[in-house]
């Protein structure tokens, strides 16, 4: 979610240095074409971080020649459909409410949206976002792990938020967490594997548990909960990580939306966004955990970063304290020469921060029963940009600097669930929300900042050169790289693009592309053959006004990071956002997410037109709008982005 679901959160008061002066920061976007001298390195070994890095999220087998991108740039449009380029077909699998295979229960969906709660546990959620294929049988059959972040009420029921109970919650609950289906590529199809012995739902009420320094703590102690170590659920979960001993990493991203409220908050809760009356999911109304007037402790369970192993579906989903709390957006492991992992994660809220963890042990072989405690040791760092295109990792490690015991922190499990006032005190730099992370062959770093309109002008805090927009309404996409390795205390940044600039369209009289305009950069994703993608998440209540008025509906585009240009891709249907990709191991199949195709301008359907905005993908005259995974492959059997 992304947006002004409720109200954007933006909490950080903290009086932290920004850097306020902006001395150029134009010197620090990349000139397109700038990078010419490093096209063609991009297919050797990574070598520039360290000389011996190993990246994950890149291990597959394409190694395709020629060049990054061959495709066609599409037009912007409007459509209520998927436009790709020539040569590329696409086909919708899994929408929201679809049967995931569990043989438990096995329920169809209801195009009138009377699915009842329980059917609902056993059916996609909705409002997909981070996914990630697992091969079992290489690019031919394969799990996709992916994250349904949010819910539509005017969609998920008949006649929406009329009537609310305990049902209605409990479906809502149901229709969040994650889904883990099996899927084959069938003669050229891909299809859902049903029944399948993996399937699977985690939802806001599946068992999790905590783990790592927190795990225990006071602050995370509830009367149902007394040992402050088993929560019920995930939630919110937007974009996702994978880690290389096979895992699925899941982010619990706006989860203080869920909570109502007191009058008098403490200052801990008015931090983290915390409102009286909640945030409109009206949750607390029949669920007394999400009432913090009366578990107060609970929304400190939330706010994680989970890991899940979609190949055990009688496993745990872990939420991993180490690696801190956040309304966090994704988590992008990269591993370092000594084989430790090293987690970026970005917190999406305006003025929140940049983290990464970085793990006290090495990897072990042995898959991920060798390495179920390896994210629960290590330290935990965020990010301050300097002016001069430098910066540095500062550690929330209890004891060093500010974060002792007078400062409000007792122990490094309070540094951990407090992450956010710890890096006030530290002088991090408040970021123009932070969304997806990922990295490319030569070891740059990538972090989309999506907007942030409250940045600047009669507004405080005011642009630093990291964030050089007044009022961002477009987002830039920044990019570092680590001295000597991931695990580094200091970096070199820039920023790679700063979206929606006009020297990126196509200028040149010949007719030339230079690049293809974009706006509001959500998901990143480097795929195999080191090819950048780019989602866009501009809010409906944006889209077609002032400066966001030529974009049409939000979009993909690729990124030659050796040369800079961006090219359009792919435009989704109406009212949607694109997010969340993953690729078969030969390169030939891409998986991505639409996200609440028909969301109308006020981002809450109509349950009387729930069909206002968009009817994808059905097309039914009856039905409504879906979120759904489409899988997107070139007609010629050749490698996507070629
Ligand atoms: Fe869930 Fe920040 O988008
Ligand atoms: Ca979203
Ligand atoms: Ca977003
Ligand atoms: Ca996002």
């Amino acid at each position: 979610m992304a947006k002004d679901f409720a109200l954007m959160e933006d909490s950080n008061r903290s009086s932290n240095p920004s850097i306020h002066e902006v001395s150029d920061p134009s010197r620090r976007i990349i000139l397109r074409g700038g990078l010419g001298a490093l096209a063609g390195g991009f297919l050797a070994p990574l070598s520039a971080v360290g000389g011996a890095a190993v990246l994950v999220g890149c291990a597959t087998n394409h190694m395709a020649s020629g060049p990054l991108m061959g495709f066609k740039s599409v037009a912007v449009s409007t459509a209520d459909t998927i436009t790709v380029p020539e040569g590329y077909t696409v086909q919708v699998i899994a929408p929201w409410g679809d049967p995931v295979g569990m043989s438990s229960h096995n329920h169809a969906f209801k195009e009138d949206a009377s699915n009842t709660a329980a059917e609902q546990e056993a059916q996609l959620g909705m409002h997909h976002d981070g996914i990630h294929y697992y091969a079992q049988e290489g690019s031919k059959r394969g799990l996709l792990a992916m994250n349904h972040e949010y819910v539509d009420h005017g969609l998920l029921f008949t006649d929406g938020m009329a009537n609310w109970s305990a049902e209605k919650v409990r479906k809502s609950q149901a229709a969040h967490g994650v889904s883990i289906i099996e899927v084959e590529d069938k003669a050229g199809k891909w299809e859902v594997v049903n029944p399948s012995r993996f399937a699977r739902r985690i939802t806001a009420n599946t068992r999790t548990e905590l783990s790592g320094p927190a795990a225990g703590h006071d602050m995370l102690k509830t009367a149902a909960d007394p040992a402050g170590r088993v929560v019920l659920g995930t939630l919110n979960n937007c974009a996702s990580g994978i880690t290389p001993w096979g895992t699925y990493l899941t982010s619990e991203e706006n989860f203080i939306f869920y909570f109502n409220g007191g009058d008098k908050l403490s200052d801990h809760e008015r931090r983290w966004g915390l409102r009286k009356g909640g945030s409109g999911y009206r949750w607390h109304e029949h669920d007394a955990r999400f009432d913090a007037t009366k578990t107060p402790n609970e929304p400190n369970r939330f706010g994680w970063i989970v890991e899940i192993d979609p190949r055990n579906p009688n496993a745990t989903p872990i939420k991993r304290t180490a690696m801190g709390r956040g309304a966090h957006e994704g988590a992008t492991v990269a591993v370092t020469k000594d084989n430790r992992a090293v987690v970026y994660m970005g917190e999406d809220a305006r003025f929140e921060y940049i983290y990464k963890f970085v793990s006290r042990d090495a990897i072990k072989p042995g898959g991920a029963a060798a390495n179920a405690a390896l994210l629960d040791h290590g330290t935990l760092y965020v990010a301050k940009f300097n002016s001069d295109g430098k910066g540095q990792w500062i550690a929330l490690t209890h004891g060093q600097g500010p974060l002792n015991a007078a400062n409000g922190f007792a122990d490094q499990g309070e540094v951990l669930i407090k992450a956010r006032q710890a890096s006030d005190l530290l002088g991090a730099t408040k970021m123009d929300r932070p969304e997806w992370i990922d990295i490319d062959k030569q070891g740059w770093v990538y972090a989309t900042l999506t907007n942030n309109s409250n940045r600047g002008g009669d507004k405080q805090p005011g642009v630093d050169a990291a964030n050089p927009r007044v009022n961002n309404t477009q987002g830039n996409i920044i990019r570092w790289k680590e001295d000597g390795d991931f695990h580094g205390a200091t970096f070199a940044w820039n920023h790679f693009v700063l979206a929606g600039d006009p020297s990126l369209e196509r200028s040149d009289a010949k007719g030339n592309i230079k690049g293809d305009m974009f706006s509001c950069p959500d998901g990143l994703w480097v795929d195999g053959r080191g090819l950048m993608w780019i989602q866009c998440d501009m809010s409906t209540s944006a889209m077609g006004k002032g400066d966001l008025k030529n974009f049409g509906n939000n979009m993909m585009l690729a990124a030659d990071v050796n040369t800079g240009e961006v090219r359009r891709f792919m435009v989704g249907p109406a009212g949607c956002e694109v997010t969340g990709a993953t690729e078969t191991p030969d390169g030939k199949t891409m998986f991505i997410n639409i996200q609440h195709p028909g969301e109308p301008a006020n981002e809450r359907s109509d349950p009387k037109n729930p069909r206002a905005v968009s009817n994808w993908p059905d097309k039914k005259p009856n039905g409504r709008p879906r979120s759904a995974t489409v899988v997107i492959r070139k007609a010629d059997g050749g490698v996507i982005g070629t």
